[in-house]
């Protein structure tokens, strides 16, 4: 399938994010579409598929003018979106989900229920993952459900799929499958737009890459043209040195202590310790039990055995309410669940982890120190919107990761969890993220980040732990750990 965009315009409430755009795609090619967050790309496939209307510009499938009235006109056509924000009934099993509005139906008009956990198991499998059909999405991880989006894609016999951040919850592994999936795809004729953050893998699978910079066009390039430097200076306009900046933090006492910590079924037997201004990675597959050990610290889930020390004292964790008085901050992984008032905006989603800084007595709100407050964590972060008011859901996907940020690092923890804390951020902004860890560091807070992005591990942690089935495989300093130790640790080898 052909696709040409010319000249999108497109305003949201009197401000321009899309201003004379163009995109281009042709039969079996992979397509980069980058740019930093809020340049405009998913605004862009959703002006192409039909979830907004354009101001003005030209759309041309195959040669004819069209005008999508909706994501569903649009799949007639065989043009498939694979949303960043995850699209699935939460309430609903999986292969409901998978079989939404196209229910297999047997000659009496009853859904057949075998018939679609048939087909519904044969993708999975082709996915390579081990869900029943019959699961709750609710129950499952995030990375879990991004699995099921892509496999609803699948479904529909599409021509053009476009991905949105497909990996961003992704592990390594999956990722493997799903470059798989995309390259067999590609064999077939169809074409992909590809949606990413991440340089290593625009450079590893796509053909071509279109760049866009605050709603501009700025110009295609076949892949094999250019390089990484040159990518991120189309993007935002200059270089910006190494990703990864040096932290030259002298290491202190031990902080956060981990003994023992078990809960049957998600993780056994997790010792580990973390000292003032250090940074602590994580790796692991997906179900590796990186998210459940963080969670189990931070008084979300309820262990069965082991404890945790902080400053050498013990510490009786059974609620976040506790772990916050503990002065410990944790960035989830999941921010529409867990992470964000997505309704609100982000001066009360930052103002409320920060009371104590912005109120008296945490009850009457001086608002000139909110203001402020506010006003610093949109600066210091780069945060793209009109305001402190401006509500979380209109804003780009990497900018409410970055309101997840502000919401913890100015209420002076001692020690941060971070999971996935740069989850379809840009690199420009990845850099400012990374920046103020170090930061934090250097004022003697301990960093624990799980990450599915080895470059960003190799590069910000101290000592990576690889942990496997809920066991933890080996420790790393970072002077001996490179991206094949990790994957041989997390995979169950030995080294
Ligand atoms: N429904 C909406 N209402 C108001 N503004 C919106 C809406 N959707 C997007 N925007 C704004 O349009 C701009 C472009 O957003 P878009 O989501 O297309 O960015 P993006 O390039 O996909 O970024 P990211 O990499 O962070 O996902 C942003 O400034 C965003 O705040
Ligand atoms: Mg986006």
């Amino acid at each position: 399938m052909h696709i040409a965009m010319k000249g999108i315009n497109k305003s949201f409430g009197g401000v321009q994010v899309l201003n004379d755009a163009e995109f281009e795609i042709t039969d079996g090619e992979v397509h980069a579409l980058m740019g930093e967050n809020g340049a405009g790309k998913s605004t862009l496939m959703k002006i192409l598929t039909g979830v907004y209307t354009r101001d003005s510009g030209t759309v041309i499938v195959d040669g004819r003018e069209v005008r999508y009235k909706s994501p569903q006109e649009a799949e007639k056509d065989g043009i498939v979106f694979i949303y960043q924000e995850l699209n699935s009934l939460e309430d609903l099993t999986v292969e409901a989900n998978v079989f939404l509005g196209k229910e297999i139906r047997n000659s009496f008009g009853v859904c057949d229920k075998k018939a679609m956990a048939e087909k519904t198991r044969e993708i999975l499998n082709k996915l390579g993952v081990n869900i029943e059909p019959s699961e709750v999405m609710s129950d499952l991880s995030v990375g879990q459900q991004q699995m099921i989006e892509i496999a609803k894609a699948l479904m529909v016999d599409a021509k053009v799929i476009i991905m949105d951040e497909p990996t961003a919850a992704l592990t390594q592994g999956e990722t493997v499958i799903l470059f798989d999936v995309i390259k067999s795809l590609r064999e077939k004729g169809v074409s992909i737009v590809y949606i990413s953050h991440r340089m290593e893998e625009i450079f590893q699978l796509c053909d071509r890459i279109t760049i866009l910079r605050d709603g501009n066009y700025i110009g295609t390039e076949k892949i094999t043209d250019i390089d990484i430097n040159e990518v991120v200076k189309m993007m935002i306009g200059r270089e910006i040195g190494e990703r990864y900046p040096k932290r030259n933090t002298p290491i202190g006492e031990e902080i956060l202590k981990v003994e023992a910590l078990t809960k049957k079924g998600k993780f056994e037997n997790i010792s580990f310790s973390v000292r003032k201004g250090e940074v602590l990675g994580i790796s692991g597959l997906m179900g590796s039990g990186r998210t459940e050990i963080m969670q189990a610290i931070f008084g979300n889930l309820p262990f069965e055995s082991g404890k945790i020390e902080i400053e050498g004292k013990p510490a009786i964790i059974s609620s976040p309410e506790h772990a916050i008085r503990y002065g410990i901050g944790f960035i989830t992984e999941d921010r529409k669940e867990e992470g964000l008032m997505l309704e609100e905006s982000i001066e009360k989603n930052v103002s409320l982890t920060n009371l104590d800084k912005i109120s008296r007595k945490n009850v009457v709100i001086e608002k000139k120190k909110e203001d402020e407050l506010v006003e610093r964590a949109i600066k210091d972060l780069n945060i793209k919107c009109f305001g402190p008011s401006h509500e979380c859901n209109k804003l780009s996907g990497g900018n409410q990761q970055k309101v997840v940020f502000a919401k913890w690092i100015y209420s002076n923890p001692k020690i941060l969890l971070l999971d996935e804390p740069t989850r379809g951020v840009d690199v420009g902004a990845k850099k400012e993220i990374y920046t103020i860890m170090n930061e934090l560091a250097s004022k003697g807070l301990a960093i624990v980040m799980a990450s599915s992005d080895l470059p960003e591990i190799l590069g910000m942690s101290d000592r990576i732990m690889v942990v496997r089935e809920g066991l933890i495989q080996g420790i790393l300093e970072q002077k001996e750990a490179d991206q094949e130790k990790i994957m041989i640790l997390a995979t169950g080898g030995v080294i």
